[in-house]
């Protein structure tokens, strides 16, 4: 491989070095042949516009060139986010280039090796991130400071995503710096914001179903915050911390990890219990968050030590195998299982 195709920042580890897929390759050889000026282009590995793109930008659509025309439409996009990852390293530009990048996730699928590959954009991310913590205790954010925040979370949550940067994402441990944002319990707007978009990172790197990254989760103290979110938090964190609990349940390692010891299953089933409580009593309809709490006790039936305790410890309310609260056909049928598992019905 020649070095041309790994763009790595200077100071980062060697082994969060990596080589670029066959495809990305192909992609960065295409636009490097398209290349004038190699030396102030090469931190994109070799992207370079083109003159004539910028001339047949104008010329007129024709049907016969649709297809140029969305190849071009896909280069000049390509030349927007470089020009906004460009625009991160001036201070008076980086919050709109990170508002811009961020709304590019979706439909820009070379966003994240882009971020990762360039240099010094994820030093500055995480520079953004420090930079908040001294307005986390106290409670000082602003919410033009959390959305700033939530748009850097939101790239990092680009990065989490792709099957190119996951693995890099977790190997240089980029989610411990979003713990300490886990790690608050203020109720206003901007901090529940910033919870919410801290948990849509990790949910981004379990929704995959990627061991490696249940692994990595199930090293540091992700499940314990999570916990606490669920126990606590508005109805959108606790949504998302429990399915990042169930995903990791999921997990067959993650199963075996939860069941080892007492105090694990226990601190797993107490808050799983506290919100089934707090959904009866309080009437509240959230399909959503009841689908991922049956879920998660489903899994926890399926190993043979927690099924025997669960027996013991489920719900009341859920032991009534007609139970009415329960509206969705597969959530009913999930719940079915997990009663027949501890043998209630
Ligand atoms: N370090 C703790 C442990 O290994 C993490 C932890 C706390 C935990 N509470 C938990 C893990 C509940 C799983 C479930 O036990």
């Amino acid at each position: 491989m020649s070095n041309q195709y790994v763009i790595v920042p200077q100071n980062y580890r060697s082994d969060s070095m990596v080589s670029i897929s066959p495809a990305d390759k192909r992609y960065f050889e295409q636009a490097q042949a398209k290349q004038k000026s190699p030396p102030q282009q090469m931190m994109f590995g070799g992207y370079s516009p083109s003159p004539s793109l910028q001339k047949s930008l104008s010329t007129q659509l024709s049907e016969q060139n649709i297809d140029d025309f969305s190849r071009m439409q896909k280069d000049s996009d390509t030349e927007l986010v470089v020009q906004y990852i460009l625009q991160l390293r001036d201070a008076d530009k980086r919050e709109q280039a990170l508002s811009e990048l961020s709304k590019k996730r979706e439909s820009f699928p070379h966003l994240a090796p882009l971020l990762w590959h360039s240099v010094g954009t994820i030093a500055i991310f995480l520079q953004e991130i420090a930079v908040v913590y001294q307005h986390l205790q106290p409670a000082q954010l602003t919410p033009a400071q959390s959305s700033r925040i939530c748009s850097v979370l939101g790239l990092l949550q680009c990065l989490a995503l792709h099957v190119q940067t996951r693995s890099c994402f977790l190997r240089a441990h980029i989610p411990l710096f979003l713990y300490p944002f886990l790690n608050t319990s203020n109720k206003s707007k901007a901090f529940e914001n910033l919870r919410v978009t801290s948990l849509g990172v990790i949910g981004a790197l379990v929704k995959g179903d990627d061991p490696e990254a249940i692994n990595f989760l199930m090293q540091t103290e992700i499940i314990p915050l999570c916990l606490r979110i669920m126990k606590k938090g508005q109805e959108l964190s606790r949504t998302v911390a429990t399915f990042i609990v169930q995903k990791i349940l999921l997990d067959d390692n993650g199963l075996n990890y939860i069941c080892q010891t007492p105090e694990r299953f226990f601190a797993v089933s107490q808050v799983l219990q506290t919100m089934i409580d707090d959904l009866h009593q309080s009437q509240k309809d959230d399909q959503r968050l009841l689908r991922h709490i049956i879920r998660c006790y489903l899994r926890l039936s399926e190993n043979q030590k927690a099924g025997e305790v669960l027996k013991k410890y489920l719900p009341q309310v859920l032991k009534d195998p007609t139970q009415s609260f329960i509206k969705d056909e597969v959530v009913k049928k999930w719940h079915n299982n997990l009663l027949q598992n501890l043998s209630i019905k």
